[in-house]
């Protein structure tokens, strides 16, 4: 096991009903003027922000809207998001939606109390943001996990460029997790969250070559089975408040760090999804790596067949063929793609958006690789042409 250090700081208020306290949970930490950012309409439609705003005016709470948050969300509103929190004088961000709108409001938070610091150099590693303005979150979608992640991931519209970074400044103040409120995320997003909730473990687990994790190792396993079981509820049943429950807090640990302590990993799969939804701004998240993970897989497991293997025995319960161990990992493999499929999630790049080119290939692999200058390392580490071969296998 690697030395680690494990601080989630993030104070989570989890159940039924919770949300309806933001108010009373915000005056508390004294802040008089807030800022409240959410995405495309799917708070006003179920009356969430209506809820928000009346038990904010109850408690003396001023605050401005900015919604408009997208899926993958762009740059330019975060600018200017930034410009008008420091124009109102705002002394916290409150994200009401899913993964978006909270890394929207972590990429202005950054910006705001550092006027000197283009926002974009953070993203691209020529900067670190040392302060930030506090923020917090409602999630109204588990998938992304960034209600308590220290990442932030913006796309620069212009440049096609979709981009994440770390920093301690990314851990919310607080995370309100009320499941119910998800019970109006549709069979389509619910798959993505499934999805993304599943690859945030896996690539933790299967990332690396660190031996002896047993207990990170059961710990991944059982959040796997689990959020397996759940996404199937939930999926047929979108009012299962158990499924969603165990949707809701299995991707907040899944993406906290917990799942992945004393292990390597670089999230390879991550990286070369990010090119795709990048590219291709409507490719949803979850979706993408669905349609990605297995052509990865399949490609790098015979670099790592015992750890792929435990997988499939442990979480698939595949019998464990010792004379072929990449028999068995491969057959894990095959469980998960049929798995994604009774979800009715991508499980090829050509399910996903018929228009992806070969030449869209080259293109992410350059991006991805800086021009072959960069490699991504792993249990198998990818160089350019990898990334290309990869790309083609889940065409
Ligand atoms: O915009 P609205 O109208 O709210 O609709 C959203 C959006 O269309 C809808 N939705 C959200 N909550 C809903 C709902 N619809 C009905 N009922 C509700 N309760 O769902 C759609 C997708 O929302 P989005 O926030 O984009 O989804 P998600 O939470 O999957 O976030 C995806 C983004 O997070 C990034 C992804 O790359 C992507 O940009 N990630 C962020 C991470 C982090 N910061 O730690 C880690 C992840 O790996 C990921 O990269
Ligand atoms: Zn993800």
């Amino acid at each position: 096991m690697n030395n680690f250090e494990y601080c989630v700081p993030t104070r989570v208020i989890f159940g039924r009903d919770t949300h309806k306290n933001i108010g009373e949970l915000i005056a508390g930490y004294g802040f008089k003027k807030i800022l409240v950012q959410f995405g495309g309409g799917s708070v006003k439609e179920s009356g969430l922000l209506d809820q928000v705003e009346d038990s904010l005016k109850s408690h003396g709470i001023e605050y401005v809207l900015l919604g408009g948050v997208r899926p993958n969300p762009g740059l330019g509103l975060a600018l200017e998001g930034i410009n008008l929190c420091r124009k109102e004088n705002i002394e916290f961000i409150l994200a009401v939606g899913g993964g978006s709108v909270i890394d929207s409001a972590k990429c202005m938070a950054d910006g705001v109390l550092n006027p000197d610091v283009d926002p974009w150099d953070y993203f691209m590693k020529k900067a670190v943001p040392d302060k930030a303005l506090p923020h917090g979150n409602i999630l109204t979608l588990s998938a992304s996990g960034s209600e308590t992640s220290l990442s932030c991931v913006i796309t620069k519209e212009e440049e096609g460029l979709k981009r994440g970074f770390n920093s301690p400044t990314h851990r919310p103040l607080f995370a309100v997790l009320n499941p119910e409120l998800t019970f109006t995320v549709n069979k389509f997003q619910t798959g993505c969250g499934t999805v993304d909730i599943m690859m945030h473990t896996l690539e933790r687990y299967l990332g690396g070559p660190t031996k002896d994790t047993p207990l990170t190792d059961r710990i991944a396993e059982g959040l796997l089975t689990s959020v397996m079981e759940a996404g199937e509820k939930a999926d047929k049943n979108p009012e299962d408040y158990e499924a969603r429950a165990t949707l809701m807090w299995a991707g907040s640990l899944s993406h906290d760090g917990l799942t992945g302590l004393g292990r390597d990993y670089l999230m390879q799969v991550h990286q070369l999804e990010h090119e795709l939804s990048g590219l291709y701004p409507d490719i949803a998240h979850g979706a993408g790596l669905s349609a990605l993970f297995c052509s990865w897989a399949r490609y790098v497991c015979k670099d790592a067949p015992m750890r792929f293997a435990q997988l499939a025995v442990r979480v698939f319960n595949q019998e464990m063929d010792f004379e072929n161990p990449v028999y068995t990992a491969l057959k894990g493999i095959d469980r998960l793609e049929e798995y994604f499929k009774s979800l009715d999630m991508p499980v090829s790049l050509r399910e996903l958006n018929s228009g992806i080119t070969q030449e869209d290939f080259l293109l992410m692999a350059d991006k991805c690789s800086s021009k072959g200058e960069k490699t991504l390392t792993g249990i198998h580490e990818l160089g350019r042409e990898d990334m290309i071969e990869i790309y083609r296998m889940a065409y």
